[in-house]
C-alpha cells in the first residue's frame, strides 16, 4: 500500500492504551439545518478511529472546530453535534462545554476507560487559529497521545491540526490514512494514463490546481463556467456566460504548458444554453460556436459528455473536482450526472480508479447517485483543492516522523 511508505505512524503503531487518554482531532464541521445534521459523512468517517481507540481501553477525546465563530460568539457549539456522533457510532458519546482548563480537565478525569467525550469548539479560543503555544500546551495537558483524523482541516496550521502534533506523540487516524492513501494513488504515484475532470465557476479559484494538473495528467477535461474562460481565450464567443476574460492569457498559458507536457485538454464543443439562470429555463443544445449574444452556457452537451467519456475510457486513474454545469438546477445537471455515471461504471468494472473531492463535488456525485461507486470520495473541501495544487498540508506534514 502506497501509504505505508510514507513517514507516518498509524493507530497500529500506538502502544498499550489502557489507562491512557488520546486526543483525536476529527472534523465535526458538518452541515446542520435547524439543529439537525443534514450530512453525517464526516461523522461516519471518524467512527473507525474513535471505536478502535475506545475498544483498546483509552479515554477518547474528540477535538474539533465547528464553523467560523466570531470572537465571543458561543452559538456554534459542538453540543449539537455530540448526539449525532453518538447516533452514528451506536454508543454513548459525552460532551463537555470547554476544550481546555479546569472544566475540561475535570471531565476527562471523570471518564471511564473506553468512553468517548467531545470537547467544545476549539475555535472559541483565539489560540486555536493562532496556533498559540499556550493554547497548544493547555490542550496537550488533557491527553497522552494525539491522533489527527481530520484530513479535511489539515490545510490549516492551527493548534488542533498542527501545533499538538509537535508536543504529543502524533499518529494518523484511519480516515486520514484512507484519504492520504487514495490521494497517493490518484496523483502521487498513479497508474497511468491519468484523467483529471475539473469544473466549477472560476478559473481564478483553481489556477494553481490547473497548473499542477497539466504537468501530471494525460487528459484534462474542463467543464463548468471555468471552461468558458478557455473558450473566450480561444476566440469563441460565449454570449453572456459567466467567464473571466481578463484571464484569457493565463488560460492560453495553461494550454501551452499542457501541450508541452503531453496533456490533452478537452473543452466542451457542444453546450446547453439558456437566456436566464433558472431551473427549467428554456434552453437549447448548440455547437459551442453558435452561442448567441443573449445566451449563457449552463451545461456541457451530450456530445461533449461522450467526448470526455471516450478519453476517460482510455485512462486507468481519474481525479475529479467540480461540476460540469449548473448542476443544482434541472435540467442543467445532465452533463455532470452523465459523466459521473460513466466514471462510476468504469470504476465498477475495474477499469478505473476514481477519486473525487472538494466543495460542490460530493454534492454533485450524490445528486448523480454515484458517490458510493467511486473508488474514494474525500471528506475534504478546501484541503482537497490545496492537495490538488501540490501543496504540503501543514496538518499532514506535522505528522511526519522526525
Ligand atoms: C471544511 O469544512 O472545509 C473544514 O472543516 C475546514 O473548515 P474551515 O474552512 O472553516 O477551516
Ligand atoms: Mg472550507
Amino acid at each position: 500500500m502506497a501509504f505505508r511508505s510514507l513517514p507516518f505512524c498509524s493507530l497500529d503503531d500506538m502502544p498499550d492504551l489502557a489507562g491512557k487518554t488520546v486526543i483525536v482531532r476529527a472534523d465535526l464541521n458538518v452541515p446542520i439545518d435547524d439543529g439537525r445534521v443534514t450530512d453525517a459523512t464526516r461523522l461516519s468517517a471518524a467512527v473507525p478511529t474513535l471505536a478502535t481507540l475506545a475498544d483498546r481501553g483509552a479515554k477518547v477525546l474528540v477535538l474539533s472546530h465547528f464553523g467560523r465563530p466570531k470572537p465571543g460568539d458561543r452559538s456554534l457549539s459542538l453540543a449539537a453535534i455530540a448526539p449525532a456522533l453518538s447516533d452514528v457510532m451506536g454508543r454513548p458519546v459525552g460532551f463537555v462545554g470547554e476544550c481546555i482548563g479546569p472544566e475540561a480537565e475535570a471531565a476527562v478525569a471523570a471518564m471511564a476507560p473506553g468512553s468517548i467525550l467531545v470537547l467544545e469548539n476549539a475555535r472559541f479560543h483565539a489560540g486555536e487559529e493562532g496556533n498559540a503555544p499556550d493554547f497548544v500546551a493547555a490542550l496537550a495537558r488533557l491527553g497522552d497521545f494525539y491522533v489527527n483524523d481530520a484530513f479535511s482541516v489539515s490545510h490549516r496550521a492551527h493548534a488542533s491540526t498542527e501545533g499538538l502534533a509537535h508536543v504529543l506523540p502524533a499518529f494518523a487516524g484511519r480516515s486520514m490514512q484512507a484519504e492520504l492513501d487514495a490521494l497517493e494513488k490518484a496523483l502521487g504515484k498513479p497508474v497511468k494514463p491519468v484523467a483529471a475532470v475539473v469544473g466549477g465557476a472560476k478559473v481564478s479559484s483553481k489556477l494553481d490546481v490547473l497548473l499542477h494538473l497539466v504537468a501530471r495528467v494525460e487528459h484534462l477535461m474542463i467543464g463548468g463556467a471555468m471552461a468558458n474562460t478557455f473558450l473566450v481565450a480561444k476566440g469563441v464567443s460565449v454570449g453572456k456566460s459567466l467567464a473571466e476574460p481578463g484571464l484569457a492569457d493565463v488560460a492560453l498559458d495553461i494550454l501551452a504548458r499542457a501541450e508541452k507536457a503531453g496533456c490533452t485538454v478537452h473543452l466542451p464543443y457542444e453546450v446547453v444554453v439558456a437566456k436566464e439562470f433558472a431551473t427549467h429555463a428554456p434552453h437549447r443544445l448548440v455547437n459551442v460556436f453558435e452561442v448567441a449574444d443573449d445566451e449563457m452556457i449552463l451545461d456541457i452537451g451530450p456530445a461533449a459528455v461522450e467526448a470526455f467519456a471516450d478519453a476517460l475510457k482510455t485512462c486507468a486513474t481519474c481525479v475529479w473536482n467540480g461540476p460540469m454545469g449548473a448542476f443544482e438546477m434541472a435540467p442543467f445537471d445532465a452533463g455532470t450526472v452523465a459523466l459521473a455515471r460513466v466514471a462510476a461504471g468504469l470504476t465498477a468494472s475495474g477499469q478505473l480508479l476514481s477519486v473525487a473531492g472538494g466543495g460542490d463535488t460530493v454534492a454533485a456525485l450524490n445528486h448523480a447517485g454515484v458517490a458510493d461507486d467511486f473508488t474514494f470520495v474525500s471528506t475534504a473541501g478546501g484541503a482537497f483543492l490545496e492537495w490538488m495544487e501540490g501543496r504540503v498540508l501543514p496538518g499532514v506534514a506535522a505528522l511526519e516522523r522526525d
